[in-house]
């Protein structure tokens, strides 16, 4: 049985506070390397949607959660739950990859590489499981940053993609903000997830998604009625709570729609064209990925703007990225960013042009990154 290799610190807060280094064991620069990537013919996910029917009938009876504290730009706190890993990987284990696409080949070659990595504690298996079950800190920046712009207010008509999603901490934060509205029915919003992984999709962006709900008023109706059961730490999944769940996301007219496989295999015609919020955190680490993670972006995108024009034109993109200046051990990071965007490395189509609009300079620097395309 396939089995995420996790460095579980129970009790500790599971945010990474640090950057790659020690989490990617096999870095490309040293000497007795397993680079997965290239050694092992590793078959990249193809692109895949998984449906909210399927992801709502794959959840256990039970998740447990804990509370997930936000900075917010304004000094305040906003406290997410957040699925516990423990509880992911104990379904992970009791109930095998969880990717329903997986062939046989493509499961006994993950099993292969993930037992190479027993020993080797890591928080990546490059191109097998690429980090997505644990929250990772730029994703945090990204809310501080969406809180300071407003935008999640007005999210009605839009289009929203947020690439190599994992717990999908900015996507809660929007869907936080669109769930402590009222709902209007003016105009839908759509709502995207994309992961490398379908197991990361089914274990903890739907279970973050369906606790996000649960805590916000949209579900005041449901906590408070005789079907409703639950703890502070454990949210029991019946019928009547997927029923009122799939009932809130249509009276606030919210789609969701979950994608899984590599960023070069996304489909954008079939994932409905181009967005208006395209967002992303701590997935411009592997030099390889980028070229396929930025054309997605600009493809995502088409045109750009700044949040002071976010009202303008018909189809207008916002595209955020969160990062740490550099992960060690990699090579990826904000410099190897830039010049891809810029379209340096070769790629001369690639033409966008990139502006800090957030920073935080001690320990290892990180960045909010605005992209826009020309
Ligand atoms: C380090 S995790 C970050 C997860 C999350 N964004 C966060 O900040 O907590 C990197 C994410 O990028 C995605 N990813 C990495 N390489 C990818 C690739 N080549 N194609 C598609 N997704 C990829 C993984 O699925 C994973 O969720």
């Amino acid at each position: 049985m396939f089995q995420f290799n996790f460095d579980i610190d129970e009790g500790i807060d599971e945010v990474m506070t640090t950057d790659l280094t020690a989490n990617v064991p096999h870095a490309p620069a040293s000497g007795d390397v397993h680079d997965f990537s290239s050694t092992q013919q590793t078959i990249a996910e193809s692109f895949a949607e998984i449906s909210l029917d399927s992801l709502l009938d794959a959840l256990p009876s039970q998740i447990s959660h804990s509370p997930l504290s936000i900075p917010l730009s304004d000094g305040k706190e906003l406290k997410l739950a957040r699925r516990d890993l423990f509880d992911a990987r104990f379904q992970l284990i009791s109930e095998g990859t969880g990717d329903p696409e997986t062939t046989e080949q493509a499961s006994d070659q993950k099993i292969n590489s993930a037992l190479q990595f027993l020993d080797n504690p890591s928080d990546l298996v490059p191109l097998v499981y690429e980090g997505g079950l644990k929250t990772w800190e730029c994703s945090l920046d990204l809310v501080s940053y969406l809180s300071s712009i407003g935008y999640s207010k007005n999210l009605g008509g839009k289009r929203v993609l947020e690439l190599g999603c994992g717990t999908a901490v900015p996507t809660l934060y929007v869907l936080h903000e669109i769930f402590s509205s009222q709902p209007t029915t003016e105009s839908d919003s759509h709502i995207h997830l994309q992961d490398y992984n379908a197991s990361v999709l089914q274990l903890v962006t739907l279970p973050n998604i369906i606790l996000t709900w649960y805590h916000s008023p949209a579900a005041d109706q449901y906590r408070n009625s005789e079907s409703h059961e639950g703890s502070d730490s454990e949210l029991n999944i019946t019928p009547e709570l997927r029923d009122a769940f799939t009932t809130s996301l249509q009276t606030y007219g919210i789609y969701l729609r979950f994608f899984s496989g590599s960023w070069d295999t996304f489909d954008l015609q079939s994932a409905g064209g181009k967005y208006n919020l395209v967002l992303t955190s701590e997935t411009i680490y592997h030099p390889k990925s980028l070229p396929s993670l930025i054309r997605l972006m600009r493809d995502a995108c088409g045109t750009s703007l700044n949040e002071d024009t976010l009202d303008e034109g018909d189809h207008r993109c916002l595209c955020l990225v969160a990062a740490k200046t550099v992960y060690f051990g990699v090579g990826g990071g904000i410099s190897e960013f830039i010049r891809c965007v810029g379209g340096m490395n070769g790629e001369q189509n690639l033409r966008g042009q990139v502006e800090t609009v957030w920073e935080k300079l001690l320990g290892v620097s990180r960045k909010v990154m605005s992209v826009r395309w020309s």
